[in-house]
């Protein structure tokens, strides 16, 4: 399973079905393969399977009551009011207090040694997020102590020690989560009254059509858990799209000329086709969450299986991207998959699901569309990097996917 995931899968899936039942420490699952099972699960139609419980079981103390923690109608109440700092000129103001930092940020790029790209866009995104997402101007002690925080909050739900054991992951998660709330709430009134563009001041500002808003515990919980599911994500793909930019280097060519081509503002980075096929290529041979997933609310079936009420059900992204019915060679990197007229993300409703699907699907889409294109549009007219041709990465894939080697190249200046 670790050294062959696809073909482990593969060979579950010819010989037992649509519907594995298993057991992963302890807790049974049922792991349900191919595109018509995802749309069941995640389109969700008949309101069988919550998120909450299956997300809450994994990583609930330390983000809790945050968006893909919540089901149902107050879901759904909560992500009206989010919807209100993602709309498209949210993205703007985003992309214009970001894009300075891309550039400062990766001036640094030049003078590191032995670069790791997971490790240079895992630092680069932490901080950017503090520009964009906290808009707080913190001394340099500061930001470490709250970049620590959040590492050790992230880190808490892959504790084997799943509970408050003095020393264990999930300690120090715990008490990450506690310095992180008093940080939110310490810098709450003032973003309150002072606003700005950044994202926790638009949660402030955030008001649905209907009037509602969030409490400060909303968005104290909202602002937690948004750091967690861009910072991981955004890194993963990034990693993704410069191996493979690295391995085929005629790609990585093009998407140069395409971004020295392009110009600097909003319209012309975020509009770059090509960028954003290379984008959806690299998460789709690499899904930044690799796995979703849900608790069935009451007994159901899927593909014909039962499911009994209480169960453990998931959808795999990072498998389904590799099914050769939807995605014909698919081991192959090929961003023009994605362009007219093959389309091959149209060859099913849940053909691509980096970004999940359904009712839960990712809110920070755009977000990161703005984000990961800004940086590699920098990137691109600033450096050229490769690795040798016999390289592959060593992905881990135990819990979110990342290079094991945090993936060397050799980087230059243009
Ligand atoms: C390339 C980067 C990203 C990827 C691949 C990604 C992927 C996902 C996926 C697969 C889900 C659905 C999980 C499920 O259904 O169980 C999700 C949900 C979510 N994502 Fe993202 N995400 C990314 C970036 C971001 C960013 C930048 C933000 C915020 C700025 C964000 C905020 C969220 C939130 C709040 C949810 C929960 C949505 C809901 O429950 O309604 N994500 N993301």
């Amino acid at each position: 399973m670790r050294r062959d995931p696809i073909g482990h899968n593969d060979y579950a899936r010819a010989k037992w079905g649509e519907v594995l039942k298993l057991n992963v420490f302890g807790t049974t699952l049922y792991a349900c393969y191919g595109m018509d099972a995802a749309e069941k699960i995640m389109i969700n139609r008949e309101r069988v399977f919550a998120s909450g419980p299956a997300w809450g079981h994994f990583i609930g103390p330390f983000f809790n009551r945050g968006l893909m923690l919540l089901d149902f109608d107050e879901h759904l109440q909560h992500k009206r009011v989010m919807q209100m700092a993602f709309t498209n000129d949210a993205m703007r103001r985003y992309h214009q207090v970001m894009v300075p930092h891309i550039r400062s940020g990766l001036e640094q790029w030049a003078d590191v040694k032995n670069p790791r790209m997971n490790e240079l866009f895992k630092k680069h995104t932490l901080d950017l997020a503090l520009e964009t997402f906290v808009g707080v101007d913190l001394p340099q002690h500061e930001q470490d102590r709250i970049n620590k925080a959040f590492i050790a909050a992230v880190r808490g739900g892959t504790s084997i020690i799943r509970a408050n054991v003095p020393g264990t992951p999930w300690a120090k998660g715990l008490a990450a989560r506690k310095v992180l709330e008093e940080f939110f709430y310490t810098h709450l009134p003032a973003k309150r009254r002072d606003g700005g563009d950044d994202l926790f001041a638009q949660l402030c500002l955030a008001e649905s059509e209907e009037g509602e808003r969030f409490t400060d515990e909303d968005i104290v919980n909202h602002m937690i858990f948004l750091l967690m599911a861009a910072h991981d994500t955004s890194t993963i793909t990034m990693s993704s799209m410069a191996y493979h930019l690295a391995k085929y280097p005629e790609w990585q060519e093009k998407a140069r000329e395409a971004a020295l081509a392009s110009g600097d503002d909003y319209d012309s980075v975020v509009g770059n086709e090509l960028l954003e096929r290379i984008m959806k290529e690299s998460m789709r041979l690499c899904s930044p969450v690799p796995s979703l997933p849900r608790v069935a609310t009451r007994e159901t079936s899927i593909n014909g299986y039962r499911i009994p009420e209480g169960a453990f059900v998931t959808v795999s992204p990072y498998y389904n991207h590799h099914d050769p019915q939807y995605w014909p060679d698919p081991f192959h990197f090929d961003p023009d998959r994605f362009a007219e007229p093959r389309r091959e993300d149209h060859s099913h409703r849940m053909a691509f699901q980096a970004f999940g699907g359904g009712v839960h699907k990712c809110i920070g889409m755009y977000f990161a569309g703005v984000q990961v294109r800004s940086i590699f549009h920098e990137l691109l007219r600033t450096y050229r990097w490769s690795v040798p041709s016999d390289y592959t990465w060593p992905l881990d894939l135990v819990a979110l996917p990342f290079p094991r080697d945090r993936l060397p190249v050799t980087l230059e200046r243009i």
